[in-house]
């Protein structure tokens, strides 16, 4: 018997057909949504570099500019402000399942995969395929992934949901619905500020899912149902908590041994790429450089703690990631793993208050607005997704006996 390498890396040649393994270095698509310069460590939004939109945009006025290709004017970002708030209230059946999803304890990406799953309760004409009614079901999508968010962070925490207040803006009324309480400006516009950071950036695993469903024909909620599943795992938006993890671990230790905070760091990463473990929060498939996003984020956390955080906290992470960085640098030289994104999620999101089983949930509030624009691009392109597979297998013969 013959045993196949099955791993093979980008570029391994088989019948002359080139296998590009994780499809490193393909591209599948043309998109307007957004532009990812691995090399430069640049990203551009809807047309904006991803430091000047971000910190400035209200979200909704970033899902008009996804959505319709320009920033909405005044009345119109009125409008879409009013008509996403209008979304908000989960069908009944929808609530009755995160109830007995908390009565399991089941994880909150699980939760928010049979929550949105479920909004096809919620489909008036399911039959419709017209752009108005595409459009209409992306909006509502959006609308509601907030309110499933809080309603099931509080059902886990033993309370009762909070109703969404129309008058809030969406990350407003995320952190209301949360906590029951109107939010602080100051924390509303760091939530804004993260939500816009991740809205797109390009052929991501879970954006490629959404299109590969929608590819078939198929329809919104399993676009974005199916993406939600990819965007769980630790190698693409599972990673901040325990990016936060690791600080905690890494504070604690220090504080236990007397060694530095420096010393602490080097000894826990080492003993971790020992392992075979990877860090979290450090390494991209795209950026050879530092995340952009990181950048954005970490001057976000910067202005937050200087108002109302902890500021010690803020510290320790700065040289926490100095030390990752060298080390990472020193264990894998040619591999360049610099921060991403996630590292200053966890930061960021902490800040704001929110728990670390809440990082990957709000990253897809925040991607539930990319999604949608990438499903109604591939609705336009109308082409199915199907790449192709070399057989590695046995050629086998059926012999009756
Ligand atoms: C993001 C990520 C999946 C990209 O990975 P990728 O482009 O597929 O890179 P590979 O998996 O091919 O990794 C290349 C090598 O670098 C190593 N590596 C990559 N990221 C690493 C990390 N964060 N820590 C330690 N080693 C890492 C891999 O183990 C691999 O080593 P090997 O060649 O000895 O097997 C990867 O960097 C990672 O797992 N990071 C940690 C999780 C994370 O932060 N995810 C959020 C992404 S935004």
């Amino acid at each position: 018997m013959t045993h196949t390498d099955l791993s093979s890396p980008i570029g391994g040649l088989s019948n002359g057909v080139m296998v590009a393994s994780g499809l490193e270095g393909i591209c599948v698509t043309r998109t307007r949504l957004s532009r990812v310069d691995g090399q430069k460590g640049r990203l551009v939004i809807g047309g904006f570099p991803v430091e000047e939109i971000a910190p400035q945009a209200r979200f909704e006025d970033v899902l008009h500019l996804l959505w319709f290709d320009r920033l909405p004017l005044p009345d119109e970002s009125e409008s879409l402000r009013r008509s996403l708030a209008s979304e908000r209230v989960l069908p009944a059946a929808t609530l009755a399942l995160l109830r007995a999803a908390a009565e399991r304890a089941t994880p909150h990406m699980d939760a928010l995969r049979m929550a949105v799953a479920s909004l096809s309760l919620a489909e008036d004409h399911p039959g419709d395929s017209s752009r108005a009614a595409q459009l209409h079901r992306a909006q509502a999508l959006v609308a509601r992934f907030p309110t499933i968010v809080a309603a099931y962070a509080r059902l886990r925490r033993g309370f009762e949901p909070v109703a969404p207040d129309a008058t809030l803006p969406h990350a407003a009324n995320y952190l209301y619905m949360l906590t029951g309480e109107r939010p602080d400006v100051d924390l509303v516009r760091a939530l804004e500020t993260y939500l816009n950071t991740v809205v797109d950036h390009g052929m991501n695993a879970s954006t490629f899912t959404a299109r590969v469903i929608i590819s078939t024909r198929s329809d919104i909620v399993s676009a974005l149902t199916g993406a939600i599943g990819a965007l769980k795992g630790p190698l693409h938006g599972g990673a901040p908590g325990p990016a936060l993890d690791m600080v905690f671990a890494i504070r604690d230790r220090a504080a236990r041994s007397g060694h530095s905070l420096v010393d602490e760091t080097e000894s826990w990463v080492r003993e971790k790429l020992v392992a075979g473990e990877r860090i979290m929060g450090f390494g991209h498939r795209v950026y050879k450089v530092r995340d952009p996003r990181a950048e954005v984020l970490g001057a976000a956390a910067a202005r937050l703690f200087e108002g109302v955080g902890d500021r010690e906290l803020y510290g320790i992470v700065r040289r926490v990631e100095q030390v990752v960085v060298r080390v990472l640098h020193e264990h894998k030289p040619q591999r360049r793993l610099e921060t991403n994104v996630e590292f200053y999620t966890a930061l960021l999101l902490h800040g704001i208050g929110l728990d670390s089983d809440l990082f990957t949930p709000t990253f897809a509030i925040g991607r539930a607005g990319g999604w949608t624009a990438h499903v109604l691009e591939q609705i336009d392109e109308d082409r199915l997704i199907r790449p192709d597979a070399i057989y590695v297998g046995e050629d086998r013969h059926w012999n009756a006996a």
